[in-house]
């Protein structure tokens, strides 16, 4: 129990999805408690921090394309909301992405996707050797060709989660440093779990961890990196993605592997090394500082787990974001926030209700990618 002063609403997890709710729910006048012991120390920490709906829109997943390109379109008033509250820098970039396959294998692959994307709607625009590299200089003269995609963006993760206390706490919102194991150690009102991988053992519901290797550089002499877009791509099948922000730094991922631990291994950091420079050979010179491993919250469908539990309403999880979580932030904690202020669901969480697991004939968000096979290693 919390005691006295209990909160209209509990929170457990404070990475950007917990903390964002938890800032929403204060602006409409809630009183709110967020529980970790370490807050931003999750995914998030090592998240690259792409906001990307139409590089990361993959087949059969139309509703979760959906979601992503609405989070994504309500990300610049957001950011610039939360850089206004708290005079923070979040290390926004909307200079776009550039998807880009060294081979003609790898273009072949690519293209299949670009077709489908523009199916959907959405802007990505291919590109000729000539075109990518007049747009990046740096990018190696063999690449086959390209896209753009002007409206994927890029956010810093750990700035976003400074940020994000800063405009919670100001807003009211009270942090405890504490883990919580059991929702029955909570006062019995409303609660939000956000507690990505752990929320499995808070709730039953099937979130796994994804594991992902990560690496970061930094450019040398402390100058910006020399290419300004986010470089997505592939070399020999091998994905990589490499992102720059203004301060020096290139995140440069990553692994996605059917498991839960966090050793950083030397085979990832070869391939990551190796796709990367293959796509932009520059990278062999910038400095290595940072080799991590973090995990993602996977569902079964990749689709996020929006709502409350069938049997408890007053269980509400926001998790599962998998590969998202930085880009749905805001749409999350818009739709919880919502949720329950009124009590009553938008139409748009439906198809990520929890209840698609609790009642499998019910059908779900359409999406058919289980996960691959344990302990196999791919590449983003
Ligand atoms: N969002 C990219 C990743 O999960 O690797």
């Amino acid at each position: 129990m919390l005691g006295a002063g209990r909160p209209d609403v509990t929170v457990v997890g404070a990475g950007p999805i917990g903390l964002a709710t938890a800032w929403r729910c204060a602006a409409r006048g809630m009183r709110v408690t967020v529980y970790d012991p370490e807050p931003g120390s999750g995914a998030s920490d090592v998240a690259a921090g792409m906001l990307a709906p139409v590089a990361e829109a993959h087949f059969g997943e139309r509703a979760l394309t959906g979601l992503l390109a609405e989070s994504a379109a309500r990300w610049p008033a957001f950011a610039a909301e939360l850089a206004e509250c708290t005079g923070l820098d979040l290390g926004y970039r909307t200079e776009g992405t550039l998807t880009v396959a060294l081979t003609g294998d790898d273009l072949a692959e690519a293209e299949r996707l670009w077709t489908y994307q523009r199916e959907l709607g959405l802007p990505v625009t291919a590109l000729r050797p000539a075109e990518l590299r007049a747009r990046e200089p740096l990018l190696a003269p063999r690449l086959r060709g390209g896209a753009l995609a002007p409206g994927d963006h890029q956010v810093d993760p750990r700035r976003l989660v400074a940020a994000l206390r800063v405009a919670a706490e100001r807003a009211g919102v009270t942090l405890v440093p504490r883990p919580v194991r059991r929702l029955s150690e909570l006062d019995p009102g409303a609660t939000v779990v956000a507690a990505g991988c752990g929320t499995a053992a808070l709730t039953g519901l099937p979130v796994r961890p994804v594991k992902g290797q990560i690496l970061r550089l930094r450019a040398p002499g402390g100058a910006p990196p020399g290419f300004r877009h986010v470089i997505r791509g592939h070399a020999d099948g091998r994905g990589v993605y490499l992102v720059p922000r203004a301060d020096g730094e290139v995140v440069l991922g990553a692994t996605v592997e059917e498991r839960g631990d966090l050793r950083v291994t030397g085979g990832a950091v070869l391939e990551l090394l190796r796709a990367a420079t293959d796509l932009l050979p520059e990278i062999a010179e910038y400095e290595l500082v940072e080799a991590r491993a973090g995990l993602r919250p996977g569902t079964p469908d990749n689709a996020p787990l929006l709502g409350a539990l069938p049997d408890r309403p007053e269980v509400v999880v926001a998790t599962g974001h998998y590969r998202h979580g930085i880009v749905l932030t805001p749409v999350t904690a818009d739709l919880i926030a919502e949720l329950l202020a009124t009590g009553s669901p938008d139409p748009a969480i439906a198809p990520f209700s929890p209840g698609r697991f609790a009642r499998p004939a019910a059908g779900g968000a359409g999406m058919d990618n289980g996960p691959t096979r344990v302990g196999r290693t791919r590449w983003s």
